[in-house]
């Protein structure tokens, strides 16, 4: 080794050890004739120091300069009385140097690593391992490796076992977009890249391995968001035998284990997690992914508007939609521009607008106050249970639209008024979503979570009448506002599964075509199962307190799903194109 100790290693009861010691200059400063330097591992710091007195040690010490690599050889020294960091576990310490190795030189970096200034994400990205060295995203690599290890053994410790899926699969719809990867052997056929492990997981049961887990690497091609990325990896897992119960029960522990390990210094805000179905959290928070550390819950006031002479409202309830209406304690207070960019985030989840009440002492101010009237004014700030001081912001519209919007609303107040504790973990379940929508551009029913989920056994009769109305075994596991993780009870009878598949419009030879495998397997006795996947990213992301999960991640893609620093995805040589049987018709820039 060109070591004998890390930089974070050496202590007070070191000293007058001879050690030698490897790493990065961090920082050099010259005082009162000695130079100093931080030697900078991914350990820690250590301060060295160079005498004069030696003059050629010293003139390489003059010469050293941030980043190189050194190594050098000296003796540990307790720091003077005063001159002691206890910010640094080393910071009782120096080592005297008496020998030096330019182990290799270094430009002067595209930014400055040892201080926390901003600097571009475009410029970090192209120079991710230099990104990487700096405090922060040191810090944020070795929690994931944490996270990842602690999470391994939690589920070791419960007999799951890690069994490696393909990446070269037949693909296995989770609502995005391929990655394809043509085959060079067979033209015109492609493997696909798992959107998730889903069915090579369920097959695994098939098999007979009761409890499986794996950090599992996932491809998306999918609009980037702050929480998404075209690569990702998830905490996949499924087990044999179990009811949605079992499935939460023990995703709940290992998170809780997790969050005791990780951040023993945040609150989880309620054990048990507390569970909502789908429709009671849209009703309540106006999203399937709820922040609840703070309140601000909804009420609904379709009941009392119908018929109101307020027509934004009577209409909205007339036409089969709903009023939801959002207290904000003390909101009176709130200006006109304010209101106008709370107003602004509706649209953005398709409102046409955001009426607004406030609560004077005496009296009422707002638009809709006049048309409401006297009586009904009284009932709507009682189903409120308004207060002087406080505004009412109303959502009339479809309940999809009503909700979304208004519960968008909600999460900027949550993070405007300040109620987004970063100490508190707060966790939730969402249950009971429903087993398909219908898309709103072509009509088309496409499945909620997969195509693999079970309904609920008291709704599979609505599989015949209405199907939009059955409601899925399905599960949601919720931290402070996103979606870390998504499962469910699976199908594992072939004949249930090619009903969905029938609801869903895929032809009997289309189903045929694309999970024949799945439907075969099913006949051989495949076990009732299911399962959940873990966003790792997110979660890091969260544990880290990071705002998006590019900073959680070594080697990203930037928001355009470009790899910045390789310089993919590139041109290929056309030989090897050709060797696929591709033709290039078309070549997009940027
Ligand atoms: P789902 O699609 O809900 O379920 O994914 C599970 C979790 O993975 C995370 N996630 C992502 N993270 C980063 N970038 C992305 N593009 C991205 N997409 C999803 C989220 C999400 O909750 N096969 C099912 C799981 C199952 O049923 O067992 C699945 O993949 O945190």
């Amino acid at each position: 080794m060109l070591r004998t100790h890390t930089c974070g290693q050496l202590r007070q009861t070191d000293a007058k050890t001879a050690v030698t010691l490897a790493g990065w200059v961090h920082r050099r400063r010259d005082h009162g004739g000695l130079i100093f330097v931080d030697l900078r591992d991914r350990y820690g710091f250590t301060q060295i120091v160079f005498d004069p007195k030696d003059k050629i040690l010293f003139s390489h010490a003059e010469h050293i300069r941030p980043e190189w690599v050194i190594q050098i050889t000296g003796t540990v020294t307790k720091r003077l009385e005063g001159a002691a960091r206890e910010e640094n576990p080393t910071g009782a310490i120096e080592v005297r140097v008496n020998a030096i190795v330019i182990l290799n030189e270094a430009k002067t970096p595209p930014f400055e690593i040892d201080q926390d200034k901003e600097v571009s994400e475009e410029l970090r990205l192209e120079y991710r391992y230099l990104d990487l060295r700096r405090e922060r995203m040191r810090k944020n690599i070795m929690t994931r490796h944490r996270i990842l290890q602690s999470i391994r053994k939690f589920f070791y410790d419960r007999d799951f076992i890690e069994v490696e899926t393909p990446i070269l699969i037949k693909g296995t719809p989770e609502g995005s977009r391929e990655y394809l990867v043509p085959s060079r052997l067979y033209h015109g056929e492609f493997y696909v890249l798992p959107q998730s492990p889903q069915q090579l997981k369920q097959l695994t049961m098939v098999a007979g391995f009761d409890r499986y887990m794996q950090i599992a690497r996932c491809f998306r091609d999918e609009d980037q968001r702050g929480d998404r990325q075209p690569e990702f990896t998830q905490v996949d897992m499924e087990m044999s035998f179990v009811d949605p119960e079992d499935v939460m029960s023990i995703t709940e522990q290992s998170l809780i284990a997790l969050t005791k390990e990780i951040r023993p210094d945040v609150k989880i805000l309620k054990t048990p997690f507390p569970k909502f179905t789908y429709v009671d959290a849209m009703n309540r928070y106006g999203s399937d992914k709820p922040d609840i550390r703070f309140d601000l819950p909804f009420t609904d006031v379709s009941e009392l508007s119908k018929g109101a002479g307020f027509g934004i409202f009577a209409k909205a309830v007339e036409s089969g939609g709903v009023v939801k209406c959002l207290r904000v304690p003390d909101g009176a207070r709130f200006t006109r521009k304010e209101i106008d960019e709370l107003t602004e985030t509706a649209r953005i989840y398709g409102a046409k607008g955001l009426a607004w009440i406030k609560i004077g002492n005496d009296g009422y101010d707002g638009v809709p106050v006049d048309k409401l009237g006297k009586d009904l004014m009284k009932k709507i700030v009682n189903a409120a249970s308004a207060k002087p001081g406080d505004i009412l912001l109303f959502a009339a519209d479809s309940f999809d639209v009503a909700c979304s919007s208004l519960g968008a609303v909600r999460t900027e107040l949550g993070r405007r008024l300040g109620l987004t504790d970063p100490n508190v973990f707060a966790y939730c379940w969402v249950n009971d979503f429903p087993m398909f929508e219908k898309s709103k551009d072509t009509g088309a029913v496409a499945a909620v979570h997969h195509p693999f989920t079970r309904p609920k056994d008291e709704d599979r009769k609505l599989l015949d009448s209405d199907p939009l109305k059955a409601r899925a075994a399905a599960y949601d596991i919720v931290l402070n506002g996103s979606e870390i993780g998504g499962g469910s009870i699976r199908i594992h009878e072939a004949a249930l599964q090619s009903k969905i598949f029938e609801i869903l419009k895929i032809s009997p030879a289309d189903a045929k075509r694309r999970f024949d495998h799945l439907l075969r397997a099913f006949q051989y006795g495949a076990p009732p199962h299911g399962g959940i996947a873990l966003g790792v990213d997110r979660i890091v992301m969260l544990f880290c307190n990071e705002p998006n999960i590019r900073e959680v991640i070594a080697y990203p893609k930037d928001q355009k799903a470009k790899d910045l620093m390789l310089g993919s995805p590139s041109a290929m040589p056309e030989e090897q194109i050709a060797e696929l049987g591709i033709k290039i018709v078309e070549k997009k820039e940027g």
